[in-house]
This record gives C-alpha cells, structure tokens and sequence, in this order.
C-alpha cells in the first residue's frame, strides 16, 4: 500500500495520476484538514504536522509515503528523511518517505536529481523558468537553488501565491480564484521585467485545480509542466527500481489464490461531509473521507 499525504484537498490531483497509473495498487490518502493551510505555517509546525501525517500512514500500513505536498517537500521531507525516520523501528523494516520536489525539478533542468554539477547541455539553457508556490515553498528557496545547480544560466523565477491554496480549499468563487491567479501571474511577470517565463511550475499541488486560469493568463507560449504527471512517471520509475514497495494487495480467498481488489482508503483530520463533498468536487467521483485522529502521534516531536 502506498500512502499520499497533503494538508488537504491539493494531494489528490497527484493521487488522481496515480490511481491511473497504477490502477491495481491500494493507496492510502491522508488530507490535514483540521490544519490547512499549511503555506504560511511556521517551519517548525510544517515538520511535526507532516512527520504525524505520515506516521499515522506507516501506522495504516503503507511501507512508502509520497508527500503530495510542495510546502510539506520543501520544509519537511529532508529533515523527515535524514533525522527523524532513521531514529525510528519504521527504518528498520524498510518503510520510507519521499517528496515531489525533486521529479519536478528533474523535470525542468531535464537532468537526473543525483546530477548536481551543470552537464551538457543543460548548462548553457538560458530560458526562464516560472515557479508559483505557498509562502514557505518559495522562502525555502529549493526550487531556484536545485535548478540552478543544473542549470546555472536559466532564470528562475519565484512567485509567492499566498492566498491560493486557501482559497481553493474554501471553495470561493471561480472569480476570486481568477484574480489570485492574475495577482500571481503578473508578481512573476514584473519579476523579469515583463518577459514571458518559457515554463511554469505550478508548485502547489492545489494548483492543478485552477490550471486552467494560469493557462488562460499566462502567455500562450509558456508550457505548464504538468506536476501530477511529473510524479507519476518518476513514482513509476523509483518502483520500477524498488518493487518490494509495490503489490502485496492482499488474498481475498486463500484458497484460490484470488488477489483482492485495490484498495483506496481516503483520511481526513478534519470533517468527513464537508472533505467528502468538496473531494467529489474535483474528483468528479464519489470520493468518501473517514476521519482519522490523530491526536496520540502528536505528543511527540521530529527531531
Ligand atoms: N498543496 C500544498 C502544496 O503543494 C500545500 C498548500 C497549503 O496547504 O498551503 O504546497
């Protein structure tokens, strides 16, 4: 089982290229509901809320946990990875976290994320690249700093949308979603002096839910790079690479050997109708949350 963890609604454009990708895999999916937004959160807050979110996930029996999440990525996976889960029995038995900031920046520079010095060609592109992410994304400077380590003469481009995430989670009006979006367009725009961005990172998984108001305002010639997509190929190779992750959908018959169909388990910290409603929204399906508390994996701390 894998488990995908955001702090609410945003993870599901990611999980809805997953489940079509691998359509026989469980998936666990974990939405913070009683705690998004999570963009302008302090740090310190990011990393115990998202170390909860995916111990509950160990706990519900995923082995791997995908942070659908850029703000949880940036802030929290490196300290989760490196710190906190190796001081834990789940590294013991294999289990592991990984985030979506580095396949998309994979993506961007087109170099592999272990490549860290400039190689050919990449190291002469001189395009512009535009990144639209929460407060914390963009302040944790990860998508500049990763992108130019390939691609030191590309211009990279940081626009905080602080509301957007929000706003897309209370479910406002098309317009004022419009209006965040053009707010955003035109910060990035003023940036590089009014020349267009040739790519877009839509880095908020919220964001794919108002994708069509960038692609309505952003210059007809800048590509959006699709980051639910982005995930799924990377997620497709990284399993290709570790197949134990996979699988292990248990026998609905013993007897015959009959594998039980794939299962997919939606969570919520906070209210079930209102998460289940909003869900079907963009899901266009009928999504249904249980809600899970949280509230014993809180009392202790990340290191
Ligand atoms: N969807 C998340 C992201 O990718 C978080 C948005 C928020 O909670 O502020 O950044």
């Amino acid at each position: 089982m894998i488990g995908v963890f955001d702090s609410g609604l945003g993870g599901l454009t990611v999980l809805s290229a997953l489940t079509e990708r691998f359509p026989g895999q469980s998936f666990v999916y974990l939405g913070d509901h009683a705690h998004v937004p999570y963009g302008d959160r302090p740090s310190e807050d990011i990393i115990d809320l998202t170390r909860i979110g995916v111990e509950a996930l160990f706990e519900r029996g995923c082995k791997l946990v995908l942070l659908g999440c850029n703000t949880a990525t940036a802030v929290a996976a490196r300290r989760l990875q490196t710190t906190w889960l190796p001081s834990t029995p789940w590294a013991a038995v294999g289990h592991n976290v990984v985030g979506i900031v580095a396949p998309t920046v994979e993506a961007a520079t087109q170099t592999p994320w272990a490549v860290t010095t400039p190689q050919y060609p990449q190291k002469f592109l001189t395009d512009r690249i535009a990144v639209f992410g929460t407060t914390r994304t963009i302040a944790s400077n990860v998508y500049a700093e990763e992108i130019r380590k390939r691609c030191p003469k590309v211009t990279v481009v940081q626009q905080v949308c602080a509301e957007l995430a929000g706003a897309i989670e209370r479910d406002v009006p098309e317009e004022s979603l419009e209006r965040l979006v053009v707010a955003g367009i035109d910060g990035a725009m003023a940036q590089s002096g009014g020349e267009p961005p040739h790519r877009a990172i839509l880095g908020c998984t919220h964001f794919p839910l108002v994708e069509h108001l960038f692609r309505r305002h952003l210059p007809a010639a800048t590509r959006i790079l699709s980051q639910p997509q982005i995930v799924a190929d990377s997620l497709e190779d990284y399993l290709s690479r570790h197949p134990h992750y996979l699988g292990e959908t248990p026998a609905a018959d013993g007897a015959s050997g009959n594998a039980a169909p794939p299962s997919l388990v939606l969570l919520t910290t906070g209210d079930t109708v209102e998460a289940s409603a909003r869900a079907r929204v963009f899901a266009k399906t009928t999504l249904d949350f249980e809600h899970l508390d949280a509230g014993r994996l809180a009392a202790s701390r990340a290191p």
